[in-house]
């Protein structure tokens, strides 16, 4: 089955890759190397001693993307991670993400629609829960309005897509699609080879690629934002998902998708996470344990727009995906030193 995978040479994608071809599938990755390097190709032939057909070309661009639909023919499903991502930046310029990510998903409809695609699988994120009233939030915890316009976007193509998936119900379109959409929680680690993980360009934003920076003395230490949080340790609790896990439950939908072709235009969700939550903290400390060493950090003030805590109930993803994560905390912190240190060689 060929699966056009977008932003592929992405962290989340790039990993997908290689889950897919571990289970037989055929990716064609486009991708325009906004946020990652073209080495990323060249890393995932390392690993799966395969060629991935690749295009470099920007999701908005809809004659680039009929092109790849022409070329590649009988493209089956799509994963649709390609997308900017830096919540700040979003704050600062949201036009270039309402642009950006709804656009592209729009141009990626179209031309799933015009050659006859059938499956979606798309990277929604758990920023659509905000700040929950219970924990965990399962799939049907309420959506509150976004707090970023990143935020927003993910909200906004999540209807996009159900809007899409029901005017192929009806009986004037000839139409079918089916879509899951994968509510993410925090993404960390890398392959375990250390030939690909996350490539943030600049300082990063996110906990564990700051972490892994400031144990190689790229950066001087880390801020653990806030500490006074109604929490055990008063620091912000999270979902942190091995990204190798994040992978295979793309697979697991796509092959959910292709099973239940009989019952066409659908649209579901999945909470992707492994339904347990960790401190700031606590991840520091872990971080500091299975690799041993001892991280620079002060404690300093609450983060703007973080919410206290979040994490999944991943009981729909068990039993429908039959998807759950196999991988600890602790060897998703392994594999990031190790993706950090192989970078530096
Ligand atoms: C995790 C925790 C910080 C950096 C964001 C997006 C979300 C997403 C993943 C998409 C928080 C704390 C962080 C630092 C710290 N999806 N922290 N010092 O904010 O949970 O989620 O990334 O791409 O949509 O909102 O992730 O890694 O930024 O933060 O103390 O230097 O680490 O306050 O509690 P977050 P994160």
């Amino acid at each position: 089955m060929k699966v056009l995978v977008t932003g592929g040479t992405g962290f989340i994608g790039s990993h997908a890759v290689v889950s897919l071809i571990e289970a037989g599938m055929k990716p064609i990755i486009v991708d325009n190397f906004d946020n990652s390097l073209p080495s990323v190709l060249e890393n995932l032939k390392a690993i799966t001693q395969t060629t991935v057909p690749f295009y470099k070309i920007d999701c908005n661009d809809q004659e680039a993307v009929n092109e790849v639909f022409e070329t590649e023919k009988d493209i089956e499903g799509v994963i649709h991670f390609a997308a900017h991502k830096a919540v700040g930046e979003s704050v600062i310029n949201p036009l270039k993400y309402y642009q950006n990510n709804i656009g592209s998903l729009i141009v990626i409809l179209k031309m799933m629609k015009k050659h006859q695609t059938p499956h979606l699988v798309f990277s929604s994120s758990c920023t659509v829960y905000g700040q929950p009233d219970q924990l965990p939030v399962t799939e049907h915890s309420p959506i509150i309005p976004a707090q970023s316009p990143y935020g927003n976007t993910k909200q906004i193509c999540e209807e996009v897509i159900r809007d899409t998936v029901k005017s192929a119900q009806t009986e004037q379109d000839d139409f079918q699609l089916n879509a899951i959409l994968l509510r993410y929680f925090n993404p960390i680690g890398a392959h375990l080879s250390g030939h690909i993980g996350e490539l943030p360009l600049g300082v990063p934003n996110n906990l564990v690629p700051y972490i892994i920076q400031t144990a190689a003395g790229i950066r001087e230490k880390l801020t653990i934002f806030g500490k006074d949080y109604n929490t055990p340790d008063g620091t912000c609790v999270r979902d942190y998902i091995h990204v190798m896990d994040l992978a295979d439950a793309h697979v697991k939908a796509l092959q959910l998708l292709v099973n239940k072709k009989q019952t066409n235009n659908t649209c579901e969700v999945f909470n992707i996470g492994t339904g347990k939550g960790n401190s700031v903290q606590e991840l520091v400390q872990t971080f500091e344990k299975v690799n041993n060493l001892k991280l620079n950090y002060e404690f300093g003030n609450r983060r703007p727009g973080d919410v206290e805590q979040i994490y999944a109930s991943v009981a729909k993803a068990n039993q429908e995906l039959g998807w759950q994560a196999q991988r600890s905390l602790e060897e998703g912190l392994r594999d990031a030193w190790n993706w950090q240190q192989k970078l530096m060689k």
